[in-house]
Parts: C-alpha cells; sequence; structure tokens
C-alpha cells in the first residue's frame, strides 16, 4: 500500500488543528488534515468539538434564548406589545444546526482555497518512518515529515454515571434537548454549567446547578464574580456552592441525584434531565502513541514543552490535548505558533493574555490577574472600577448591570488585569487584550478618545478610576 507523503500532517481539524492546517500551508508547506468527526449524514463535520458541540452552537442557543428573554421580560419596557408569545424549540435546534453548518462548510471551503488535503476518518500513528511519521486513516495511510496532534478533549463523565444523552447530557445532549424540560439540574457550575443552565432557564426550565467547590467562579476575580452570582441567582438560577454529590439514579422518567449540601445536610434533587459539566478531558485514547513514543501525563493529555514540542521530535500538539486553557483562540493561536516554527520562525502565545469569557447574561469576561493572584504574589496594585449603570449606553440599552475593573500596578500603573461583567463584555475585552500586549498603563487608555455614547466609556472611566478620577461616577 503506498503512502501519501506530505510536509506536514495535522491529526484533529477543530479550531488548532485546522488553523494549524491553514497557517503551514500559507507558509507554503504540502499539508493534510485528518478528522473523524461526522454530521447527521455521516458526511465530514470540521471544527471539532467548537463548531459541532461547543462555542458556536452553544452561542447560537444562548443567542435565541436571550431574544426570547428579551421579548419576554423586557419589550415591554420599550412599548412594544406581544400576544401568545411562544418558543419553538425545534427551529431554535434546526437553526443551531444551519449555524453550525456554515461552519462546518466554511472550514471545508478554506481547505480548498489554501489547498489542504483532508482525510476523513480516525488518525492513528502507525509507525516511525525515514525523516517523518507514519498516520493510518482507515485503509489508507500518510506521512509527514512532522506531524501536528491536534485531537481536542471530551466531556469528562461522573464515575458510574455514563452519558445517556437523553436524561444524563454531557455538552452534547445539552445543546440537542427537544423540549424545555421542566426541571434541569447541573452538576458543576463552570463555564458549561452557567452557560447551558441560563439557555434552558431563559427558556422556562427550572434550573438548579450543584457545585462542588464552595467558591462560586474560583478563577474569576472575586468582585465580579459576586456580582455575577448576585445576578444569576436574582434571574431565578439555583446555584448550590460546596456540594459532596452521591447516588445518582436513573430512572424512565427523570433522574435523582443525592448529595450533602455545603452544611452536609443530606438533600435529593429530582429532574427530568442532566447535564453533567466537571470538566473535560484530552483525547488520547486510540491515537497509538506507543507506535512512536509520545508521551502523556498522568490525565493523557500530550506533554509538551511552551512552544509545543512534544516528547518526540517532529511531533507537536496544540489545543485542549495539551496543558493550559481549554478555549478555542488559545488552541488556533499554538495552532499558528506551531506551523511558524516548524518554518523556521518564531511563532510565540502570550498566555498572560489570553483572554477568558462566559457569554451568560450578564457576560463575564477578563484578561491577566485578579486581585487575588496579584495578593499571592506580593504585587503593589492600584484597583479602579466603573459601574455601566452610570453609562449612558447602558442605560439606552436597558443593561445597566455590572462593571468594569481596572488592576494596575501600584508603581509603574501597568495594566495587570482588566475584569468585566455586563453587556458586551465579550467585545469589550479585546481593547484590554491589545491595551496588555502593549504594555500600556491605565493612564493611557485613560488618555483615549472613546466614541460616545458607547460601552466602552465604561473601559476608559475605569481606566481613570484607577487615578481617582471619573469623570461620569
Ligand atoms: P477540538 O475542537 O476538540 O477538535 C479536535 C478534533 O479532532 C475533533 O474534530 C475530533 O473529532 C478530532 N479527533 C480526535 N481524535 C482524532 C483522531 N485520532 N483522528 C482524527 N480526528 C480526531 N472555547 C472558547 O474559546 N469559547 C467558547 O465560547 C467556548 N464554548 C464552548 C462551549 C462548549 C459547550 C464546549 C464543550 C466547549 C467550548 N469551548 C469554548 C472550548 C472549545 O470548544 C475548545 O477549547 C476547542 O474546541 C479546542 O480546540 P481543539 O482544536 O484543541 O480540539
Ligand atoms: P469547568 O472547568 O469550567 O467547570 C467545571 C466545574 O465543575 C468546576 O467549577 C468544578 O469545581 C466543578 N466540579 C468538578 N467535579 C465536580 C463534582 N464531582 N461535583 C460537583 N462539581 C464538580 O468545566 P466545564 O464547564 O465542563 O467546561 C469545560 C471547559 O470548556 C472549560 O474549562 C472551558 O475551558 C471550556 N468552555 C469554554 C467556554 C467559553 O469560553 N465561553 C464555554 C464552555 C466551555
Amino acid at each position: 500500500m503506498s503512502s501519501k507523503q506530505f510536509d506536514v500532517v495535522v491529526i484533529g481539524g477543530g479550531p488548532g488543528g485546522y488553523i494549524a492546517a491553514i497557517r503551514a500551508a500559507q507558509l507554503g508547506f504540502n499539508t493534510a488534515c485528518i478528522d473523524e468527526w461526522k454530521n447527521a449524514a455521516g458526511g465530514p463535520a470540521l471544527g471539532g468539538t467548537c463548531t459541532n458541540v461547543g462555542c458556536i452552537p452553544s452561542k447560537a442557543l444562548l443567542q435565541s434564548s436571550e431574544h426570547y428573554e428579551q421579548a419576554a421580560h423586557h419589550f415591554a419596557d420599550h412599548g412594544i406589545g406581544l400576544k401568545d408569545l411562544s418558543i419553538d424549540v425545534e427551529t431554535m435546534l434546526g437553526r443551531k444546526d444551519t449555524v453550525v453548518k456554515q461552519n462546518n462548510d466554511g472550514i471545508l471551503y478554506l481547505f480548498k482555497k489554501n489547498k489542504v488535503s483532508f482525510f476523513h476518518g480516525r488518525g492513528a500513528f502507525s509507525k516511525a518512518v525515514d525523516g517523518g511519521f507514519e498516520i493510518t486513516v482507515g485503509d489508507q495511510t500518510v506521512q509527514g515529515r512532522q506531524i501536528i496532534v491536534a485531537t481536542g478533549s471530551s466531556a469528562r463523565a461522573l464515575p458510574g454515571v455514563p452519558f445517556d444523552e437523553t436524561q444524563v447530557l454531557s455538552n452534547d445532549g445539552a445543546l440537542r434537548v427537544g423540549a424545555v424540560p421542566k426541571k434541569l439540574g447541573l452538576i458543576g457550575a463552570g463555564v458549561i454549567g452557567l452557560e447551558m443552565g441560563s439557555v434552558w432557564r431563559r427558556l422556562g426550565a427550572e434550573v438548579t446547578v450543584l457545585e462542588g467547590l464552595p467558591t462560586f467562579l474560583g478563577a474569576v476575580d472575586e468582585q465580579i464574580a459576586k456580582e455575577a452570582h448576585k445576578a444569576f441567582t436574582k434571574q431565578g438560577l439555583k446555584i448550590e456552592l460546596g456540594v459532596k454529590v452521591g447516588d445518582i439514579k436513573v430512572g424512565k422518567k427523570g433522574v435523582s441525584v443525592a448529595y450533602s449540601g455545603a452544611d452536609g445536610e443530606a438533600k435529593k434533587l429530582d429532574v427530568d434531565k442532566l447535564i453533567v459539566s466537571i470538566g473535560r478531558v484530552p483525547n488520547t485514547e486510540g491515537l497509538n502513541v506507543e507506535a512512536v513514543g509520545l508521551k502523556l501525563d498522568e490525565r493523557g493529555a500530550v506533554v509538551v514543552d511552551e512552544n509545543c514540542r512534544t516528547s518526540v521530535s517532529g511531533i507537536w500538539a496544540v489545543g485542549d490535548v495539551v496543558r493550559g486553557p481549554m478555549l478555542a483562540h488559545k488552541a488556533e493561536e499554538e495552532g499558528v505558533a506551531v506551523a511558524e516554527r516548524i518554518a523556521g520562525q518564531h511563532g510565540h502565545v502570550n498566555f498572560n493574555t489570553v483572554p477568558w469569557v462566559i457569554y451568560t447574561s450578564p457576560e463575564i469576561a477578563w484578561v491577566g490577574e485578579t486581585e487575588k493572584q496579584l495578593k499571592a504574589r506580593d504585587v503593589k496594585y492600584k484597583v479602579g472600577t466603573f459601574p455601566f449603570m452610570a453609562n449612558g449606553r447602558a442605560r439606552a440599552l436597558g443593561d445597566t448591570t455590572g462593571m468594569v475593573k481596572f488592576i494596575a500596578d501600584a508603581t509603574s500603573d501597568e495594566i495587570l488585569g482588566v475584569h468585566i461583567v455586563g453587556p458586551m463584555a465579550s467585545e469589550l475585552i479585546a481593547e484590554a487584550v491589545v491595551a496588555m500586549e502593549f504594555k500600556a498603563s491605565s493612564e493611557d487608555i485613560a488618555r483615549i478618545c472613546h466614541a460616545h455614547p458607547s460601552l466602552s466609556e465604561a473601559t476608559k472611566e475605569a481606566a481613570l478610576a484607577v487615578d481617582k478620577r471619573t469623570l461620569n461616577f
């Protein structure tokens, strides 16, 4: 059997893999990408978790459910009357599927445009060959001088409670619930728990989230997390912290979760559906890493250095399958950096300026360090905050929850972190990322002209607040 030869072979067509393949092709390498994801018809569905069961479909449902929430509770404030408001879940899911397909097809088009060869199927290492590696894809083999592993991650199940995607749902099933459940339970108040909980709560489900840790959103700046917790609770999301989940019984009609509360009291939660969102595990099963001696850590993640080099020269790994935050944009940046390194360039990812966004309402977004992290490092800092309540555009939008918070070095005034909870935080954070990449001070932002009326004025005002001279508060 003859092998097809490539300069670069990427295993995995999620944001880490497909972007790495495109960048490698742009740099003049003969590139192939292998991806096994199938759409409902069995055809290819490029884009990985992000496009198929992650970032894109979740944001489509967040948008639909937010429209519903606005229509149900806020249109009246604008003098808009609605009779017989209803939600057709099938249409909502259909729209989401269309958005996903547009993205799948978009990546196939990009592969054609950039002359990336695509192989649909599971890739597995077969052996090291002279000047590269051989990989099997079904009954074909391909060889690459350089290999990029970008196989992503999958939802972690609770021990003894497998996902059936009907009653016990991973992120996949959570995006395909055919009718609004009366009672929905979630285990894990992390990013997926809050986003998916918000979708189904807005559509009328009674949602309870059980979180193991005693603090809410421990990675988020404390002041921001507190504000978000207040907003979510007011919306009707029930969040129980510090719980210990015990027996889970899956019956014909629902799921029963035995747990103890923070005070140790034994409790039970009966729900129609249960989403388990307790983190994700790297996808390395079936890759046959032993064939080439690729080292994995105790979680099954591919071990890499800061430049995504694995233990085997000529094999790289990026995205969710390696250490670091499981974020699509982090995977993409690593993919680009690796392709550039293969080309002898100096691709680099600045982990200190990777933004985080939680697409709830209010949105939560941040970049850089929290007060807690700075205290732990004994760094002296100044803080400036500005509430959206005092921002004209937020008032006009009717969305005044939250604030922008700047943390700057006490001596140099360099921005160390920006934390936002409020409308369009996902978009506002970009300015902070640029500022931090350019090592800006809070005074730099405070002296930049921002359009009026805009939410971004709250960013400028928070920067002014570091020097205690807000103009509108
Ligand atoms: P993946 O996207 O997981 O892609 C890996 C691909 O490799 C898959 O197509 C898989 O089928 C394929 N594959 C695996 N093994 C093999 C093999 N042996 N052979 C061939 N193909 C293989 N991140 C954000 O930044 N923003 C968000 O808003 C966001 N929302 C999310 C919402 C949800 C519900 C979830 C679950 C995740 C979300 N994420 C979000 C995280 C984001 O999806 C991941 O960080 C991102 O997809 C990681 O990209 P990746 O390329 O490393 O892996
Ligand atoms: P997560 O790590 O964000 O949250 C998991 C939560 O579950 C944590 O709070 C943890 O303390 C809790 N937990 C763990 N085990 C538990 C147990 N046995 N009982 C009760 N609570 C338990 O993981 P999640 O939400 O599954 O998402 C996975 C990853 O996907 C995220 O870390 C993020 O990187 C990515 N993602 C990103 C999004 C975005 O960028 N907007 C959206 C959704 C996911």
